[in-house]
């Protein structure tokens, strides 16, 4: 098989394998989400419950939630090693990976660039993850770790982390009235 043909099955894997509860549809990066119905959501419209389950060690989903895009990235052991071992005082928005996760595996964030508000890429196979294999943003340039903290380029601060807590080992629930994880960047 050739390389871009193992590429695209992969994409098709991504494309099949991330599901939100109560729906079972299949979500993948955000351009899909406005024409699929992912939500389970409860306490009103403010709440989304996402079941993990199906979400592969090294890929990520974009599930919708307030109007925004939110990453959910199944970080593998390396994945959680490179995050952890960094010299904070390098970091322009110093915090530590295990204040920006629940459980070291799961990295949730708010897919939106803190510069100008661009989604970056690095939730598909064959997307760029830029440098520190997290997320690229094409925009200008903006390079984001495997914890979503930025790393190079004019965006000032790390990716948003949302509110949300841990239903049961395999679903979410963003918002209500979920911890707040770190600082808004709007
Ligand atoms: Fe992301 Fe400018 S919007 S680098």
């Amino acid at each position: 098989m050739t390389d871009s043909k193992k590429r695209s099955r992969r994409d098709f894997l991504h494309l099949a394998t991330g599901t939100v509860a109560g729906g079972g549809a299949a979500i993948a990066s955000w351009p899909f989400i406005d024409s699929m119905n992912p939500a389970r959501n409860v306490r009103g419209s403010a709440d989304l419950e996402v079941d993990l389950s199906q979400i592969p060690r090294g890929q990520a989903i974009t599930v919708r939630w307030r109007g925004k895009p939110v990453f959910i990235r199944h970080r593998t052991s390396a994945e959680v090693a490179a995050a952890r071992n960094v010299n904070l005082d390098t970091l322009p928005d110093p915090q530590k990976d295990d204040q920006r996760v629940e459980k070291s595996k799961w990295l949730v964030v708010v897919g939106v660039c803190s510069h100008l508000g661009c989604v970056p890429l690095g939730n598909k196979p064959s997307d760029p993850r830029g440098k520190w294999d997290g997320w690229f943003c094409a925009c200008h340039g903006s390079q984001y770790d495997t914890s979503g903290r930025i790393r190079q380029g004019p965006a000032p601060y790390n990716l948003e982390v949302p509110p949300y807590q841990f239903v049961d080992d395999n679903t979410i629930r963003l918002g209500g009235n979920a911890k707040k994880k770190s600082k808004k960047i709007t």
